[in-house]
């Protein structure tokens, strides 16, 4: 089956049309620039659907005046490729201008949860990355959607608004992809340096070594060492232990799933990372008693 380009909403109608009305679809929502942590996502949506629809659009909503919109990669042809290869039935790549009307007035809030962790250093980034998944939702209308834990409070933002708002469209997390010495994928790797991305390696480390601990504090505090340790290679935002449903942060008594997340910036190049970690303070006192 050949790989269909929609450009606007007609065009995803157009190709929806031609398939059997039983036909399962998922989509993964890009930003482009496709990496092996992209395919990851396609392969997962093809083995739980009969049709992928693969949207790229690097959404203006979701930057700050002073980010990295206007030179975000993009690299289109490159992309398609990704997506053909990995057997997407479809990229939907609008506009700007197709998909925000000039006089647009309403948007999903994200509400306190959208305002701490990576939403205080953020403002107003995960309103405009709702609303852009809710857009592409309703245009899609998919049965499911593939989101990467790399991003997990957008992970679980999204979880949170498909239950507040009732949206029909099922969400599958998908593991961090990583390089073999640790560096988690991203799009904004191409920004480093072979000095930076060395350096940059000090984010997974200190996940780590989170990792090996089990009472809260131990996991902050064994982090924390590692960053300080790289503290002149890179400008630490936060390093945080969060229950993975509200990114609240966990009191030491708390036991069960917990997200050690990580932000910091390597030269002029921000990077976010996480685990997801199994918290028992008792298993701690045991090991130390
Ligand atoms: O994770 C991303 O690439 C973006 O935040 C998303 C989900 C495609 C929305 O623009």
């Amino acid at each position: 089956m050949d790989l269909i380009v929609a450009r606007d909403r007609l065009d995803l109608v157009k190709a929806r049309s031609d398939w059997d009305g039983g036909a399962s679809v998922a989509l993964v929502p890009t930003m482009g620039a496709l990496h092996a942590g992209h395919r990851s996502l396609i392969r997962e949506a093809r083995a739980r659907a009969d049709r992928v629809v693969v949207s790229i659009f690097v959404n203006p909503l979701q930057f700050g005046p002073n980010e990295d919109f206007s030179r975000y990669p993009r690299t289109f042809d490159a992309d398609l490729e990704v997506c053909r290869a990995e057997g997407a039935a479809v990229v939907f790549a609008p506009s700007v201008e197709s998909m925000y009307d000039p006089e647009r007035q309403v948007g999903v809030s994200s509400g306190a949860m959208g305002e701490v962790v990576e939403g205080a250093s953020r403002p107003g980034h995960f309103d405009g990355m709702l609303t852009v998944v809710l857009k592409l939702f309703n245009l899609v209308q998919p049965d499911l959607a593939v989101f990467g834990q790399k991003d997990a409070q957008q992970l679980a933002l999204i979880r949170r608004m498909v239950r507040d708002l009732d949206v029909p469209v099922e969400i599958v997390g998908a593991p961090t992809v990583r390089e073999p010495d640790g560096l988690a994928l991203s799009s904004r790797n191409r920004y480093l340096s072979a000095v930076e991305r060395g350096s940059a390696l000090a984010l997974s480390r200190a996940l780590r070594a989170g990792a090996a601990e089990t009472a809260p504090s131990k996991v902050l505090a064994a982090a924390r060492a590692v960053l300080d340790a790289a503290a002149s290679e890179l400008a630490l935002d936060y390093v945080v232990l969060v229950d993975p449903a509200t990114f609240t942060p966990v009191d030491e008594s708390y036991t069960g799933e917990a997200v050690l997340a990580v932000a910091a910036k390597v030269g002029n190049t921000r990077l976010i990372d996480n685990l997801i970690l199994t918290l028992d303070p008792l298993e701690d006192q045991i090991t130390d008693s």
